[in-house]
């Protein structure tokens, strides 16, 4: 007797089945793949919509986060006295803080206004007992201190106008001869910022004295202060020479300093 096996026969759809079978684990992914890129394709034709929550949130930060590029050479603009106030002097005058003059209470204001415009702008350029020199805020112009002061004073009764008194304009030969004596008597210090002498070319150093005014300058130049001489330590000038020294080296600084067209 002879052994045999038997063998099936191979029918074609075992054959299509065996191929289909050993064909299907790679051809998985494959199709997973076809659907996923499919998929990508097909997003990248819908608007995307991180933009628009990205907008959602700006919009809802903005009253909060809005910054401002603030360039530093822009030309300064005066702002009103209302603005002025708002921003600045409100912080104690609005509530009386300090023991500062209240906002449009009259018993506060009567007596300060009758001291006149001029005392009262005097008092807030270079500060008042706990009134801080501008309030606190070297930056205002005097325009916009003086309107600011206007703002308040009339609307407790007074009836200022926002003036400055208009500053020495030297003449063309006042500024020669303030050059000369400048030369002679100043320039060791000044050029060169000798025993702490704001150097002429310090314009940061002058901006603050300058705003105190050349009435000031003057008297620092001719009576001296704990740190300079009078005169520059020649006794043998004169106030008016002193003067227009001090013009010419005034008129040095402000040339020196980035344009600031603001009516002054
Ligand atoms: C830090 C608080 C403070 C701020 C800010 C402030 N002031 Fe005053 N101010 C005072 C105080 C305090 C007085 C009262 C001083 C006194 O009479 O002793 C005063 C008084 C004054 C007076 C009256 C001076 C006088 O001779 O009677 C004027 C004018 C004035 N302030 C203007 C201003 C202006 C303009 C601003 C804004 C640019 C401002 N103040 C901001 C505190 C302040
Ligand atoms: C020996 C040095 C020296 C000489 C010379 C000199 N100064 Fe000065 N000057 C100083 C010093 C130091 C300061 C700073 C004073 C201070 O900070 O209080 C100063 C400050 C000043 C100021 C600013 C004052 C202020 O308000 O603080 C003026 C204006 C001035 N000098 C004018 C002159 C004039 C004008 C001359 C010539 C006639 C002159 N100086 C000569 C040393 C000098």
């Amino acid at each position: 007797m002879s052994d045999h096996i038997e063998m099936t026969k191979t029918t074609p759809l075992d054959f299509l089945m065996a191929t289909v079978g050993g064909l299907a684990p790679p051809l998985i992914p494959i199709i997973l793949i076809t659907l996923l890129v499919i998929g990508i394709q097909h997003g990248l034709g819908t608007p995307d919509p991180a933009p628009l929550a990205d907008q959602a949130v700006r919009d809802r930060i903005k009253p909060y986060g809005l910054s401002v590029a603030v360039d530093p050479n822009a030309p300064h603009v005066d702002r009103t006295g209302e603005a002025v106030y708002a921003d600045v002097c409100s912080g104690c005058h609005e509530t009386g803080a300090l023991g500062s003059p209240k906002f449009k209470e009259k018993a506060d204001w009567g007596k300060r206004i009758a001291k006149g415009y001029e005392t009262l702008l005097d008092h807030a350029f270079k500060g008042f007992n706990k009134m801080p020199m501008r309030g606190g805020e070297p930056d205002l112009s005097d325009l916009e201190v003086a309107r600011a002061l206007v703002y308040m004073a009339n609307a407790a009764g007074a009836n200022f106008q926002p003036t400055l008194k208009k500053e020495y304009e030297p003449s063309a030969a006042e500024l020669a001869r303030g050059k000369a004596v400048y030369a002679d008597n100043c320039a060791s210090c000044h050029d060169t910022g000798l025993t702490g002498a704001q150097k002429l070319s310090d314009v940061k150093a002058w901006g603050p004295l300058l705003k105190e005014g050349k009435d000031a300058l003057y008297a620092a130049a001719i009576n001296g202060t704990y740190a300079a001489a009078p005169k520059g330590g020649n006794d043998k000038l004169s106030d008016a020479d002193t003067r227009n020294a001090v013009e010419y080296m005034v008129a040095q600084v402000r040339a020196a300093m980035p344009a600031k067209p603001a009516a002054k």
